[in-house]
């Protein structure tokens, strides 16, 4: 039996697997950007992804028709580099797909689908993918979006980034613990507090209690100092209990929920927001991601992650930072120099989304990472805060100063001279300079 890639599969049908770019009208395709790595050379690779993904197969058959052949074939516009590796661009017409019934799912089951096993690719990572303004109207995009989210937490005014934490041990602590956390962290200066990742509804911390101490907390937080905080729920799970949790959470004043929206898959987070709508923002958080991301030739890139999340109503996503535990090395990543451009500039008129860093960061690495997002970023602290020498509270006031700093326009070490919690945070774990990078 023939390879793909072999001289038969190379004559297959192969013209119409091909388009000039001036073609392609935005307006009637999905198109795709591929980085690929194989010995048939670039054209060739792209011309096995569009007959896998639209109307071919392996071999020649006898099936097809007129109308599937003139109509449907997914098309190779562009090739960028020489020889075996470079960029490959894929255009899927629009009648390939149903939107309405199939969502989401029926998109990446052609532009990030069988293609990544084709053994004829060495590697093949999708990087970027444009959708068309019907496919993006369809969707509803973030309710709330940096402005609205800025309204809820007081700095639409004077815009500043947000300072968020997580509360720490990821679990364990009980709902008294928890709350006692959340106020300690609330009084230090954050605007935004997120349960972690792997918490929902232990026995040892069960949400409805936790929820109902944490938001008490809070408003006692708001009686004291008149500071909005925001608290991220937890809910991710199978979709019977997402939702009844989620009903839960609002039932005891949550104000913000947040969706692991990888391990929940698209579709799920799709038939979410068709349903329902808790008038809260969307705190989405992407935990497994880099078991995609994270290879630089092969999987999906943030980028398209970040297209679906936006579209899908996430008024925050987890981005990956300039500066932490988890990637995002300053200067050299510019993925996530895509992401936020994407994140913060126009897409059809659909509201922003705010993109958090989150990963390792401590007050330390504040300057980095504002030096990569500018002023809409929210900045999450664990470790970093509740590590502090003095707790949490201290360590709050550490970060929110280390920010202030940065607006200000103020080196960090100057800022700790009047600053003694910030100084003993620097002491700590010292400060990551940006000329390091
Ligand atoms: C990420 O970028 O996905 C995170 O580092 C994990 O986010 P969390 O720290 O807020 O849970
Ligand atoms: C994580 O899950 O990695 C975090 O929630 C971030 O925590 P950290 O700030 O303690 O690294
Ligand atoms: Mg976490």
């Amino acid at each position: 039996m023939k390879e793909q890639g072999s001289t038969k599969m190379g004559m297959y049908l192969n013209e119409i697997f091909k388009a000039r770019p001036e073609s392609i009208d935005p307006d009637n395709f999905i198109t795709a950007k591929y980085y690929v790595e194989s010995p048939l050379g670039l054209e060739s690779s792209g011309i096995a992804v569009a007959t896998e993904e639209s109307i071919g197969t392996w071999t020649e058959i006898s099936t097809t028709n007129d109308w599937v052949k003139t109509r449907l074939p997914a098309r190779v516009y562009k090739t960028e580099g020489e020889g075996d590796s470079g960029l490959v661009y894929v255009a899927f017409p629009i009648e390939l797909f149903d939107v309405e019934s199939s969502g989401i799912a029926n998109i990446l089951s052609m532009v990030a689908g069988n293609l990544f096993g084709l053994s004829a690719l060495k590697n093949i990572r999708l990087l970027d993918m444009d959708l068309p303004k019907s496919i993006v109207d369809y969707y509803p995009g973030p309710r709330f979006g940096v402005g609205g989210v800025r309204k809820l937490v007081g700095t639409d005014k004077s815009p500043r980034p947000h300072l968020g934490t997580i509360v720490k041990p990821k679990v364990g602590l009980d709902p008294d613990q928890t709350a006692k956390v959340c106020y300690e962290a609330a009084m230090g200066g954050v605007d935004f507090i997120k349960d972690d990742e792997t918490l929902v509804n232990q026995k040892f911390c069960p949400l409805e209690e936790r929820v109902s101490k944490v938001m008490s907390a809070l408003d006692k937080v708001k009686s004291e100092t008149g500071r909005n905080i925001l608290f991220a729920v937890n809910v991710t799970g199978a979709p019977d209990s997402m939702i009844k949790n989620a009903e839960t959470a609002m039932d005891n004043g949550c104000n913000t929920l947040m969706l692991d929206i990888i391990i929940l898959g698209f579709p799920t987070m799709e038939w979410f927001i068709k349903n329902y709508d808790f008038k809260v923002p969307i705190h989405m958080h992407r935990a497994m991601h880099a078991a995609f991301t994270r290879n630089p030739k092969h999987g999906i890139s943030m980028l398209p992650i970040a297209k679906l999340a936006r579209l899908l109503g996430g008024d925050q996503l987890h981005t990956g930072s300039g500066a932490g535990k988890m990637g995002g090395e300053m200067g050299q990543n510019l993925e996530l120099q895509s992401v936020l451009s994407f994140l913060k500039g126009d897409w059809f008129g659909k509201k922003n989304t705010f993109p958090v860093a989150s990963g390792g960061i401590h007050p330390g690495y504040v300057p980095a990472n504002f030096a990569v997002f500018g002023i809409d970023f929210v900045i999450n602290a664990g470790g970093g805060i509740h590590g502090h020498p003095q707790g949490t509270r201290a360590g709050a006031a550490a970060m929110k100063e280390a920010i202030d700093a940065c607006v200000a326009g103020i080196p960090l070490d100057t800022y700790a001279k009047t600053h003694p919690e910030l100084a003993l945070a620097l002491k700590q774990w010292g400060e990551r300079k940006l000329s390091e990078d």
